[in-house]
């Protein structure tokens, strides 16, 4: 057998291959198991001495020679890959950035995105939950029973099913459901209970259109539930988030007694603003002259019957809530007059009152510039 001449021609096929496909084909079919090379070494066994060492050296240098050209060939083809991908992924650094961002950040995109930048810099995660909620969660857990008023009075869009479990199934009515997943969602992971602080920025719906009233709207829950929580601890907590909202130092807060089924004792926030120019201004006492008091939230101290709907011991945690709207809170600060706007969908709003994408709010950067 001529081996020089069987090297020459595998060197010659392993050199013709374009891909490192074809080029593993080569290699099973000369060094695999039953390949020709492999075959090859197994008549060496056969072999008298005398024919072994003049034929070994030659079968082994055919493999070695093969085993070269293929490592040689597979380097090749795996940097020239490499290099077609190189050449077609390029990215022009030396491209200008677009004269102005294209499309701007809606006011309730905004706010929400500094609600989670002012409470997370006091330690509350974001929490979410579904918006087409079942009655329990939106509102048995949260003590508003079948016959209780406050049913009516929400104006629930109902879907014509229930749920698997028989419950009634509906858009929910407000964030406060999310408060009730928050905590059991925790004792799932921990049956004793840990503290929670959250707030739930999202959807609302109710049946109701007017200048004021769309049917679908923004609310921001809040949620804390720890040991020894008491309303001195709700008011700092709301004082702070809005300083930091409406980034005045001046903001001063009335608490009012009010009812909600799911806070004992519940209070309305109000807010004291002062008349400039005809026009209210947050901040200062309502009290002073000139000055009148604005109501902005709701809240008060987790209902021990919803703290146990939670499943959490109402003996051990306690915590407050608070619920607010975050249209609203747009509207003042930014000074839209008109909600039904904000849903209009027409650019040119968006566009005079959106907001840069690339100004992402921070505490220390400002959490609310103006586009
Ligand atoms: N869920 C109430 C609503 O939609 C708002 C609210 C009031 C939420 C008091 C709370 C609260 O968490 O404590 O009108």
């Amino acid at each position: 057998m001529d081996y020089a001449a069987t090297l020459e021609d595998a060197l010659a096929r392993i050199a013709a291959v374009q891909d490192l496909g074809a080029l593993e084909g080569l290699r099973v079919e000369f060094l695999g198991k039953q390949g020709s090379i492999s075959g090859l070494l197994k008549t060496l066994g056969a072999m008298s001495a005398e024919q072994r060492q003049t034929t070994g050296p030659q079968i082994h240098a055919l493999r070695e020679g093969v085993t070269a050209a293929l490592a040689e060939r597979k380097a090749a083809l795996e940097s020239a890959a490499l290099e077609a991908r190189l050449a077609s992924e390029t990215i022009d650094l030396t491209l200008p950035a677009p004269a102005a961002p294209r499309g701007s950040v809606h006011p309730v995109s905004q706010v929400m995105d500094e609600l989670a930048e002012i409470f997370a810099d006091m330690g509350f995660a974001v929490a979410t939950g579904p918006e087409i909620e079942d009655d329990w969660h939106n509102f048995t857990a949260l003590n508003i029973p079948e016959s209780h008023p406050a049913r009516a009075m929400h104006d629930t869009f109902y879907f014509p099913d229930k749920d698997a479990e028989g419950r009634a199934m509906l858009l929910r009515t407000h964030t406060s459901p999310v408060q009730i997943r928050a905590m059991l969602d925790v004792v799932k992971q921990d049956p004793g209970g840990a503290p929670i602080r959250i707030i739930a920025p999202g959807r609302v719906y109710r049946s109701d259109s007017d200048a004021t009233h769309t049917p679908m709207f923004h609310q921001v829950e809040g949620l804390v539930i720890d040991k020894g929580i008491h309303l001195g601890h709700l008011k700092w907590t709301l004082e702070t988030f809005l300083k930091a909202f409406f980034e005045r130092d001046d903001i001063v807060l009335r608490l009012r007694p009010s009812y909600f089924p799911f806070t004992e004792p519940s209070v309305e926030v109000d807010v004291g603003f002062a008349i400039v120019n005809g026009k209210r201004v947050l901040g200062g006492s309502g009290d002073a002259p000139g000055h009148g008091w604005m109501e902005l939230l709701g809240s008060g101290m987790v209902n021990r019957k919803v703290i146990a709907a939670g499943g959490l011991d109402p003996d051990e945690w306690q915590g407050f809530a608070f619920g607010a709207g975050i249209d609203r809170l747009a509207m003042l600060k930014y000074g839209m007059d008109d909600l039904r706007a904000f849903f209009d969908g027409d650019v040119r709003w968006n566009a005079h009152y959106g907001f840069n994408p690339n100004d992402v709010p921070t505490l220390s950067g400002g959490v609310g510039t103006a586009a």
